[in-house]
C-alpha cells in the first residue's frame, strides 16, 4: 500500500487556515487534525495552554507542552493514518513551535527543532502551505473574536512570528508554499489545490 502525504497548514491566527485544512481534505479523500489538540491527551493540552488565566505557563512549558501534544498526536494519529494510506492534512505542525515558541517566545530555534524531532520521530510535514495575510489585517479580524492566552500577545509578538515563517519558507522552498491569503475563499481554495497537485502529483477524490 502506497504511504499517505502528510501536509500541514500555516500563518497566524484568523489567516483561514482551518476552512482551507477542511476543504484541501475534502477534495483529496484526506484526515483532518490540528496541532494542538488532534488527540483526547492533547485537548486537555491545548485547554490549559489557551486557558487567559494561565497568566504564569512559562514559554520553556509552553514549548514543552506543544511537543508533548504533538508527540501523542504523531503517534495515535498521524502515523497510523499515514501507513494506512490515507493523506493528513493538519491544522498546524511542528513548524508552528519553531514560529510561535522560537521567533515568537524568543525560545533558542536549533533546541526547538531538536527536540520537537526527537517528539515525532523525524515525521515533519512534507508540504506546508503558509496562508500569508499582513498582520494588520489579521488583528483588524482577532477584534471581533474572544481572544485566547496567544490572541492576547502585543503586536510585536505577531510580527516576529510572520516575519519567522516567511524566514523558514524561503529557507525550504521545496517543502513550503506561500499562497496569498486575501482573495476571496473560492480563488484561494483553487491556488491550493493546484499547488497540492503540482508539489505532491496526488489527484482529487
Ligand atoms: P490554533 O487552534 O491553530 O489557533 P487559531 O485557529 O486561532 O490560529 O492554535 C492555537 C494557538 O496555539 C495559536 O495561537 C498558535 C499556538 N501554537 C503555538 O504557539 N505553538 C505551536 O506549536 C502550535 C501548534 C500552536
Amino acid at each position: 500500500m502506497t504511504r499517505g502525504r502528510y501536509i500541514a497548514f500555516e500563518g497566524l491566527e484568523g489567516c483561514g487556515k482551518s476552512t482551507h485544512v477542511t476543504r484541501l481534505a475534502e477534495a483529496i479523500g484526506g484526515v483532518t487534525t490540528r496541532e494542538p489538540g488532534g488527540t483526547a491527551i492533547g485537548a486537555a493540552l491545548r485547554a490549559a495552554m489557551l486557558d487567559t488565566n494561565n497568566t504564569m505557563l512559562s514559554p520553556r512549558a509552553e514549548a514543552l507542552m506543544m511537543s508533548a501534544d504533538r508527540a501523542q498526536h504523531i503517534d495515535e494519529l498521524v502515523v497510523p493514518t499515514l501507513n494506512s494510506g490515507k493523506h493528513v492534512v493538519s491544522d498546524r505542525s511542528a513548524f508552528s513551535s519553531l514560529a510561535y515558541q522560537g521567533y515568537g517566545r524568543l525560545l533558542d530555534i536549533d533546541e526547538l527543532k531538536r527536540f520537537n524531532n526527537w517528539a515525532i520521530q523525524g515525521n515533519w510535514p512534507e508540504l506546508v502551505i503558509f496562508i500569508d495575510v499582513p498582520v494588520d489585517q489579521l488583528l483588524e479580524r482577532l477584534k471581533k473574536r474572544e481572544l485566547d492566552r496567544f490572541e492576547r500577545e502585543d503586536r510585536s509578538f505577531f510580527e516576529r512570528i510572520y516575519t519567522g515563517f516567511h524566514t523558514m519558507a524561503t529557507a525550504d522552498p521545496q517543502r513550503w508554499l506561500i499562497v496569498d491569503g486575501t482573495p476571496p475563499k473560492e480563488e484561494l481554495q483553487a491556488t491550493i489545490l493546484q499547488g497540492v497537485q503540482d508539489r505532491l502529483g496526488i489527484t482529487l477524490s
